[in-house]
């Protein structure tokens, strides 16, 4: 196994990431526990994150001794590679600039990190983000890449098998970057190759009944994949011990809140408790139209009926999320600084320290797609694995402006035919996420002889990989044309479509 020592990088997971991708298990630990997990774990090599620290700073992040110690190979990543300078007897300056965004570097001597992929003179590209740099190697050490700004770009101690890097090889910008984290997790780390999500699944199952005991555990159902997945492999763990609760707020998408009773009583038979909720959430919605008073009403909303139903089914004192990596890095700022809060995301927080419960979050460590390859291992239905991601505050997000029962019902025709058309052009897979808004804008048409004045529809389409950022999706030709034609024809209430061509960044996925 493969220690990541975190030091605080919003981009940690994907080190953790690329690792399972190299068919090598890993685990983060944060800078504080890490000697702790080292004993524990005592991995084949260990891997040092960034960090929006600086090593220039007394009271930064610093390595454990032991694993200096330890005589296995490291990796230091951005302030991995400084902190190793830093303690290992090199130099980092303060730089006023600092280098962000994509960098070419020149292979130089080269090293085992680049075997089989990078030769000496070729220039590749990577993704830089930082302030301060190495600006003198501690001793054992030797360049191996270097860039215009960063001439220790990449840096080797062979007999110690110490690797560093300035630039992120974690993320999708420096295009071989999980092809040098496989070469230093199997190649230098003689890592066996050969961890997969079956083993994921068969872990996560230890570690929830190890967790669990003989406990009561309440699951809280959205209709998404997340909490499906989380709750099958939950009951596999530890079967009657667990009872769902499906807070049904009456945002879902047409057919959707069906599906999921069905899915639970009938297909896996685990025990299910359904509470139509759409009354009281429509009247509390009336009249509100700030995008975060939304959220936060139907947070808070959702708190009150699932703890009123937890209090029914009584002496649980376990709940069950399906919290992913995405959600916990957009909602916390790790070192505790204020991050901004771009929305407020009403599955995570909350709900836990109310109710005094400890919480089973078996997907926290895990992108979307890893979770639906999990899904399939657990025998989950395509319809459900393969599902869109949709928002915990359901179609209130997609009506802007004020939300009633007449405008979910227009929203959800008009989206089914949206759905419908993509799965029938076979477009659905290629897609992260598709959906309507509608707009709280009228518009003067005509239909027949006749003048209309109805609402315009918005409709969206971004492919992603984690959510965290979106391309929009280009539809072939005719595709917009035809479903706008349908979607008016059918929808009394819309009379105009229009397609949203904005990427995140700028623009979020959801319009609020
Ligand atoms: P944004 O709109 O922030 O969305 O670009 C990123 C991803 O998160 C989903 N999303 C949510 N998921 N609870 C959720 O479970 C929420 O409150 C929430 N808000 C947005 C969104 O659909 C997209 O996949």
């Amino acid at each position: 196994s493969i220690l990541i020592v975190d030091f605080g990088s919003q981009v940690t997971q994907l080190i953790a990431r690329r690792v399972r991708e190299a068919g090598v298990y890993s685990e983060i630990a944060p800078f504080t526990t890490a000697e702790e997990a080292f004993e524990r774990m005592r991995p084949a090599g260990i891997i040092l994150s960034g960090s929006p620290a600086s090593v220039l700073d007394d009271a930064s992040p610093r390595v454990p001794q032991a694993i200096f110690d330890s005589g296995l190979p490291i990796l230091g990543i951005c302030y991995g590679q400084q902190v190793m300078m830093h303690q290992l007897g090199g130099q980092v300056q303060g730089g006023d600039s600092g280098e962000f965004g994509r960098a070419f570097i020149t292979i130089g001597d080269g090293c085992a990190l680049f075997d089989g992929m990078w030769s000496e003179g070729e220039t590749h590209q990577v993704w830089m983000s930082h302030g301060d740099k190495v600006t003198e190697l501690a001793p054992g050490f030797r360049p191996v890449a270097a860039s215009p700004g960063a001439p220790f770009a990449v840096i080797a101690d062979d007999a110690r098998r110490y690797y560093a890097m300035q630039f992120h090889p974690e993320v999708v910008h420096t295009p071989d970057g999980a092809r040098l984290l496989a070469n230093f997790v199997r190649h230098v780390c003689g890592a066996p190759g050969d961890w997969s999500m079956a083993e994921f699944r068969a872990a996560k199952i230890a570690e929830i009944r190890a967790q669990v005991g003989q406990g009561r555990v309440i699951c809280g159902l959205s209709g998404g994949v997340d909490s499906a997945v989380a709750a099958v492999l939950i009951h596999e763990a530890i079967g009657e011990q667990l009872t769902c609760v499906f807070v049904d707020h009456g945002l879902m998408r047409s057919g959707e809140a069906d599906q999921v009773v069905s899915l639970f009583r009938g297909h896996y038979n685990i025990p299910l408790v359904h509470v139509n909720a759409e009354t009281l959430f429509l009247n509390g919605l009336a009249g509100v139209t700030d995008p975060e008073a939304k959220r936060k009403f139907i947070g808070k909303t959702f708190i009150d009926v699932f703890e009123d139903e937890a209090r029914k089914i009584g002496g649980a004192e376990f709940l069950a999320q399906g919290t992913l990596y995405p959600d916990v890095i957009e909602s916390v700022s790790f070192t505790g600084g204020p991050s901004v809060t771009i929305k407020s995301h009403h599955n995570v927080g909350g709900l836990p320290e109310r109710m005094d419960m400890k919480l089973v979050e078996p997907l926290r460590e895990l992108f979307k797609d890893e979770v639906r390859e999990l899904g399939r291992e657990l025998g989950l239905p395509e319809i459900f694995v393969g599902r869109h991601p949709f928002p915990g505050p359901g179609l209130a997000i997609r009506i802007p402006g004020e939300v009633t029962r007449e405008r979910c019902d227009i929203l959800r025709k008009a989206d089914a035919i949206y759905l419908e058309e993509i799965r029938n052009a076979g477009l659905y897979d290629a897609i992260w996420q598709a959906f309507a808004v509608l707009l709280p804008v009228r518009t003067v048409g005509v239909m027949g002889d006749g003048r209309t004045y109805d609402s315009v529809l918005a409709l969206r389409a971004v492919t992603s990989t984690d959510g965290m950022t979106a391309e929009v999706f280009g539809f072939p030709g005719d595709f917009l044309p035809r479903v706008a034609t349908r979607i008016v024809n059918e929808v009394r209430g819309i009379n105009r479509v229009v397609y949203d061509y904005t990427s995140k960044p700028p623009g979020t996925i959801e319009w609020e």
